[in-house]
């Protein structure tokens, strides 16, 4: 119940997720391992078979997914990339173990791990895989700490990788309002919407989005966006584009 919280954010209102509440949102993801598959099923599998699609993902790769959640979009990494390493990475103990357990059990032949870890530092060495993907983390991410974890992808991307990254869209106007009382009850489980300012925070990152689609699992909008590191030019010019900007946490 402390994590309650029934003060509403008025419209207009300054971001209302200034920080990243990590213990929180641990303790919530924690509390709803055990049901969190249905809520995945029911509103994440579009954006995840689409993502398993144009993620440019080949059999024997490296793939990293952070933020596996309990492990439905990991199952299916392993799954198609069975002579590769597919690791998955969420900050709940409760839904790191049980994708871990599942993943094993669905996929024993495969060197496919799943760990408790805070994707806002990544334990790997620089350009260490093929892809990355995330699926509906930064909304529970404090700004700076969406900047940390974006430019931690991009170090652990080797150039010409891929990052496949899915945010809750912002482009249904009924299920924006419904998302921010629902956000506002229970700040650790829902953050705040993003969507709008992803693609900005992904080139501010160095990683140039080259795949942007929307789509609807029933009232549930989404948007993938694809990208792979800019080239050392590119990324030049927009550290230098971002600096101008004091809104913003400056790449370094
Ligand atoms: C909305 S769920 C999405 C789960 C899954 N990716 C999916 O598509 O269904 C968000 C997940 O992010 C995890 N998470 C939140 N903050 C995190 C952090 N700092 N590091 C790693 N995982 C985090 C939560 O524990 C939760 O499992």
């Amino acid at each position: 119940m402390s994590d309650l919280n029934f003060s509403l954010t008025l419209p207009g209102e300054k971001d209302p997720l200034p920080q990243t509440i990590a213990a929180r949102t641990r303790r919530v993801y924690d509390a709803l391992a055990t049901v969190y598959p249905v809520a995945t099923y029911f509103f994440h599998t579009k954006a995840h078979s689409y993502v398993l699609k144009h993620s440019g993902i080949q059999n024997g790769d490296r793939v990293l997914e952070i933020a596996s959640g309990s492990g439905e979009m990991l199952r299916h990494l392993a799954n198609i990339n069975p002579d590769g390493v597919t690791i998955g990475l969420d900050l709940s103990p409760k839904m790191a173990a049980g994708a871990q357990k599942r993943v094993r059990e669905e996929h024993p032949g495969t060197s496919a791990h799943c760990g408790a870890v805070d994707v806002r530092s990544l334990p790997f060495a620089d350009a260490s895989f093929d892809a990355v993907v995330c699926c509906y983390l930064i909304e529970l991410l404090g700004r700076e700490d969406i900047y940390r974890t974006l430019q931690e992808v991009r170090r652990v991307l080797r150039p010409g990788g891929r990052f496949s990254l899915v945010v809750i869209g912002q482009n249904r106007t009924l299920f924006r309002h419904a998302y921010r009382v629902g956000a506002s009850i229970v700040r650790a489980y829902w953050g705040r919407l993003v969507e709008s300012e992803t693609p900005e925070m992904l080139q501010d990152c160095g990683l140039t989005v080259v795949g942007d689609q929307y789509l609807l699992q029933g009232f549930y909008p989404s948007r993938v966006l694809i990208s792979q590191p800019t080239a050392e030019a590119g990324l030049a010019q927009a550290k230098a584009q971002s600096s101008g900007d004091s809104s913003y946490f400056h790449a370094t």
